[in-house]
């Protein structure tokens, strides 16, 4: 495999550019500046070693676009640990290819949270097949329907595709909001349709916030939570473990729209659900990846996409298919062309970003008002003067996503599913 290529598979996994420093120090600038030309983002090297230092030194010089600074990673297993901590740092010849394939093998380690519901079912279905993520728990939160069925609902996901992971109860109701369930969207029991297999466990008996701290206090590395509900559970979490705030990466969430809502005219309905715990969300400093309607009702599957999913033939298969019909049936009753993919944006964006427009922004959660309670207010222009709090997925390649979504539902038909 081309070097470069390489290269950008390790980023795309981990998120970590690595420089392979040459032992001729005549070969370290042009392949720093190979990375740089090849749209890597900048790279903080850390690094020390009487080969590196003198290839650090000229890559400081001769390649601003790069940060170099000192550290000390010398071992493979020194190495290992370094990336388990999120370190970028210049790899030798001598580690190069293990450590490049101990980060392509790497994952990003992920809580899935949601209310599962057709579209939170279709993202764990792809976050489970994607190679790119390790998931280490499932909580069910309140939202499309209540806390009981949402937690029956993911219990039979889980099963169904074979993720053996806990699975946290969530919290029973908004943090001040009344319940509030869109049966009209997904059914009576939050996700009619297609018969699913029994649960083949039982919940943990740690509740959701509980479950997600255990997660990220025995993580070696922080953690990104995906939420494609309320975001009942993860404000719970920052308020019961603020220490556990520097311990989650990312949070990748659908909700919100800069332009439109779709439960009222301002407000979409997961933020509308429980604006306060938005609201502690997005004023956590927690990184945010936001999958708002600007995106997600771009991100349509289309009915001939659907016969593509029922082709693939494998046990999954056919009830995404029918997942995709049922969900489908709505919003064509309000003149979508296709399944809009709400919930599947806030995992495709962390395993294929470069499908998307991301545009960072300052959003605030509006928790008054008669007509716009729930609204999420994007600083578009940046009158606030305030710095960004959120990356805003603006865009999306329709035609990538679709066949990047049927593409990892193969996984299902595979030996080792
Ligand atoms: O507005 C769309 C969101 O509301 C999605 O997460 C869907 O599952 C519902 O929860
Ligand atoms: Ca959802």
């Amino acid at each position: 495999m081309d070097k470069t290529e390489l290269m950008k598979d390790v980023l795309k996994v981990t998120g970590i550019a690595p420089i392979i420093a040459y032992a001729e120090p005549e070969q370290a600038v042009p392949a720093a500046k190979a990375l740089v030309a090849g749209g890597l983002p900048v790279v903080e090297v850390l690094m020390r070693n009487e080969h590196a230092m003198g290839n650090l030194e000229r890559i400081a010089r001769d390649v601003p676009e790069i940060v170099a600074g000192a550290g000390t990673i010398i071992t493979l297993d020194q190495a290992k640990a370094a990336i388990d901590h999120g370190a970028q740092f210049i790899i030798m010849p001598g580690i190069g290819r293990q450590v490049v394939e101990y980060c392509i093998d790497k994952k990003i380690p992920v809580i899935l949270d949601g209310d599962p519901g057709h579209d939170d079912a279709i993202a764990w279905v792809l976050a489970r097949a994607s190679r790119e993520l390790g998931i280490l728990a499932v909580t069910s939160c309140c939202g499309n329907q209540t806390i009981e069925k949402t937690t029956y609902n993911a219990l039979r996901v889980c099963t169904l595709i074979g993720l053996h992971a806990p699975v946290g109860k969530g919290c029973p109701h908004p943090l001040l909001n009344d319940v509030m369930n869109a049966p009209s969207v997904h059914g009576e029991s939050g996700l009619d349709g297609p018969a699913l297999p029994e649960p083949a466990f039982e919940a943990s008996a740690l509740s959701a916030p509980e479950l997600m701290a255990k997660v990220l206090r025995e993580s070696p590395e922080p953690v990104t939570i995906v939420a494609t509900g309320p975001q009942t559970n993860v404000a719970a979490l920052l308020l019961a473990h603020p220490e556990l705030k520097c311990k989650i990466a990312r949070i990748s969430l659908m909700g919100g729209g800069i332009a439109t809502g779709n439960w009222t005219p301002a407000a979409e309905f997961n933020i509308l659900v429980d604006p306060e715990a938005a609201r502690i969300v997005f004023t956590s400093g927690v990184p945010i990846t936001m999958a708002g309607l600007d995106v997600t009702e771009k991100a349509l599957i289309m009915p001939e996409d659907f016969e593509r999913v029922r082709a693939l033939g494998n046990p999954v298969s056919d009830i995404v298919a029918q997942w995709l019909e049922f969900f489908y049936k709505f919003h064509r009753s309000i003149g979508y062309a296709g399944a809009p993919m709400h919930d599947p944006c806030a995992v495709m964006a962390l395993i294929h970003p470069e499908i998307f427009t991301i545009r960072p922004m300052y959003v605030q959660i509006e928790t008054e008002g008669e007509y716009c309670r729930g609204t999420t207010v994007g600083d578009l222009l940046g009158f606030s003067g305030h710095a960004p709090n959120a990356d805003v997925l603006m865009d999306v390649d329709r035609g990538r996503f679709a066949d990047l979504l049927v593409e990892a539902i193969k996984f299902y038909g595979e030996a080792e599913a």
